[in-house]
C-alpha cells in the first residue's frame, strides 16, 4: 500500500525558553511559546512498501537531510514499528529561506511527525496516545524539543509545572488559561543578524547545561516564570510582559556565556538592536520588545495596534543592522493545517 500525507506546519519563538534536557529528549524546564504564521514547512511525506529514506528540499534531492530523517524516524520507530516495512519519501518546502538562521527543525519535524501520524491511522496502526494531536506532539518532541509546541497555534506550553495543569514534559498542549486579546495578535519581525551556520548547535548547548553550575537555579526560576507569565498573559499589561520576555532571552544567552566552555551567539550588531529598541520604546513609550533564540538574530515582539510606528522603526533604525538589510515579518499564527 503505497499513501501521502501533507503538512504545513509553522516555526515558534520561546517566551520562557527550554534550555537542558534528560532522555529521551525530556526538557530539564517548562517553556512556553507563540507559534508562528509566515514562518512555516510545507511537507509531503510518501510511504510506499520498502526500506530506507529520500528527502526531497524545494524540489531538489537532498541526500545530506537523510541522516536526521533516519534518525528520528529510529527515534519513534518504538511508537511506530510499523514505520519499519515502508520507504519513506520526504518532500519538504521552508517559506523562509534555507540560509536564513531561522531553525527549520521546529517547523519541519512537527509537519513530519502529523504526515506520520495520518500514516499509522490509515494502516490501522492502533496510536499510543488517544489523542491523534498529542501523539504529533510526543513525535516531534522526539526529533526536536522545541518542534513539540509547533503542533499547536497561539501560545503553547511544554514542560511540567505546578501553573498548568496538564501540562507535561512528554508534550505539549495550548496554553489553558485566560489570555488577554492583546496577545492574540503580536506581531514578531526577525531581524537577520548572521545567516550563517550557528557556531554552537542548540544540541551541544543543550548538553553543556547538564555541568552548568547555575543549572538548578535556572530550571527552578522557568517554573516561577512561567507562572508569573500565567498572570501577565491575563492582566494584558504589555510592558511587565515585554520585561520578562527579554529577561528571559538575555538568560538564555547569560547560560551560554556562562557554561564550561562558554560561548556567545550574539553578534555586535545582536546588541547594537537590543539597545536601540530598549532606547525607543523608552522614548516614546511604544511597547515594544525583544526576544532571542539560540543565535545572534533578533525577534522584535510589539501588539498589532504599533504596526505601523513600530514597522517605521524597523525599516529606519534595526534594518541598517541586519545583515544585506534582510527581516521577516511574522506574527501569531493558528498552528498547523492539512494540505
Ligand atoms: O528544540 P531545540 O533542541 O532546537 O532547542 C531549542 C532551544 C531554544 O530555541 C533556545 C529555546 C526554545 O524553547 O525553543
Amino acid at each position: 500500500m503505497s499513501m501521502t500525507f501533507g503538512w504545513q506546519s509553522p516555526s515558534n519563538i520561546a517566551l520562557v525558553k527550554y534550555w537542558g534536557k534528560r532522555d529521551p529528549q525530556l526538557p530539564s524546564n517548562p517553556s512556553i511559546s507563540f507559534t508562528l504564521d509566515a514562518c512555516h514547512t510545507q511537507t509531503k511525506a510518501h510511504f510506499e512498501a520498502g526500506q530506507g529514506v529520500q528527502v526531497l528540499l524545494d524540489g531538489v534531492e537532498t541526500p545530506s537531510f537523510v541522516p536526521k530523517i533516519e534518525q528520528f524516524i529510529g527515534r519513534i520507530q518504538h511508537r511506530h514499528p510499523w514505520l519499519a516495512d515502508y520507504r519513506l519519501t520526504v518532500d519538504t518546502f521552508n517559506s523562509f529561506p534555507h540560509s536564513s538562521g531561522i531553525a527549520s527543525s521546529a517547523s519541519g519535524l512537527s509537519a513530519l511527525a502529523l504526515c506520520v501520524v495520518d500514516a499509522a491511522q490509515a494502516v490501522g496502526h492502533a496510536l499510543l496516545e488517544a489523542d491523534p494531536r498529542r501523539e504529533a506532539s510526543i513525535l516531534a518532541r522526539l526529533g526536536s524539543g522545541s518542534a513539540s509546541r509547533s503542533v499547536y497555534g497561539g501560545l503553547v506550553v511544554w514542560g511540567e509545572t505546578a501553573s498548568i495543569p496538564g501540562s507535561s514534559d512528554h508534550y505539549a498542549l495550548p496554553f489553558p488559561h485566560v489570555v488577554h486579546p492583546v496577545f492574540s495578535n503580536f506581531c514578531d519581525v526577525v531581524i537577520l543578524v548572521d545567516v550563517g551556520q550557528k557556531a554552537v548547535s542548540s544540541t551541544a548547548g543543550h548538553a553543556l547545561m547538564e555541568s552548568h553550575p547555575f543549572a538548578e537555579q535556572r530550571f527552578a526560576q522557568a517554573h516561577t516564570h512561567m507562572a508569573a507569565f500565567k498572570e501577565l498573559l491575563a492582566q494584558g499589561d504589555v510592558f511587565p510582559f515585554l520585561d520578562l520576555v527579554e529577561r528571559e532571552a538575555l538568560t538564555l544567552h547569560g547560560l551560554m556565556m556562562s557554561s564550561e566552555p562558554s560561548y556567545i551567539l550574539m553578534r555586535p550588531n545582536t546588541l547594537h538592536i537590543l539597545e536601540a529598541i530598549r532606547r525607543f520604546r523608552q522614548e516614546t513609550g511604544t511597547p515594544i520588545g525583544f526576544t532571542l533564540d539560540a543565535g545572534a538574530n533578533v525577534h522584535v515582539l510589539f501588539p498589532k495596534e504599533v504596526e505601523q510606528s513600530a514597522m517605521r522603526f524597523v525599516n529606519e533604525v534595526l534594518a541598517p543592522y541586519a545583515k544585506d538589510g534582510r527581516f521577516i515579518e511574522d506574527r501569531v499564527g493558528q498552528g498547523p493545517l492539512s494540505l
